[in-house]
């Protein structure tokens, strides 16, 4: 059986990394692939209810760290790890780096409580510090400020799209240092730039992964991507 796949997709609001999962989804299906297409907060039925909690009530920054890991404790339970193991591609709209983004960085909360919880919800015993993680991180990193443009007026904001620029910039700083720490798995896409060279951005890091294979078509004519095995 192929081993399972695990990709998440961050940036901070308005980076625009919504509109390219079912795209990656689609040459993943193309190769006969099972595709999970999965978002945080929320991705079961209890963690969905706890997102609404999260986006809309207002709580301290512990309570929000502590409600959005416990929506990634079902979360993973119950729908990552067994689609993992069953070989499947998990797609997931932000993961944990969200939250040392977002609870670390947006709102300062303490970096080493996060590490911890990381590790209670998403340890596997072995080897030792084993982590559920995604295998490839795609990091739609953009100016807070055009992140803020192309939000405007898009629809009414919750309690994060609400925050001033200072709160994104901060968010962005915690990628950053996630990105800076974990090399290996992050790819930091440059998303001020048109959705269809961001597109080419993700097909070439799937590419240098060897999820994908480039195929020059029979007349010569351009390369077509599928998704690779
Ligand atoms: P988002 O993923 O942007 O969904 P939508 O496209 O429907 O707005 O919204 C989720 C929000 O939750 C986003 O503002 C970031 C925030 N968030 C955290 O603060 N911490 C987390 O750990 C996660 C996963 C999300």
């Amino acid at each position: 059986m192929v081993p399972g796949l695990f990709i998440s997709f961050e940036g901070i609001d308005g980076a625009g990394k919504s509109s390219h999962i079912e795209a990656v989804a689609g040459l993943f299906r193309a190769q006969g692939r099972e595709v999970v297409v999965t978002r945080e907060p929320g991705g079961t039925e209890l963690a969905e209810k706890l997102r609404a909690l999260i986006l809309n009530d207002a709580m301290d920054p512990l309570t929000e760290s502590l409600l959005v890991f416990a929506a990634r404790r079902d979360h993973v339970q119950r729908v990552i790890e067994p689609a993992l193991s069953r070989g499947a591609v998990v797609l997931c709209d932000r993961f944990t780096d969200a939250t040392f983004a977002y609870q670390g960085g947006g709102r300062g909360f303490d970096l080493l409580v996060l590490a911890t919880l990381e590790q209670w919800v998403q340890g596997r015993g072995q080897p030792a510090g084993a982590l559920c993680e995604p295998h490839m991180t795609l990091w739609f990193d953009l100016d807070p400020g055009i992140a803020a443009q192309r939000l405007a007026g898009a629809r009414v904001p919750d309690r994060f799209e609400s925050q001033p620029a200072a709160f994104f910039a901060a968010v962005r700083e915690g990628y950053a240092a996630r990105a800076q720490a974990a090399p290996q798995r992050f790819v930091r896409l440059d998303a001020a730039q048109e959705r269809h060279k961001v597109w080419q951005q993700i097909t070439s890091a799937l590419v240098r992964r060897g999820w994908l294979a480039i195929m020059v078509s029979a007349t010569g004519g351009g390369n077509a991507i599928r998704a690779g095995s």
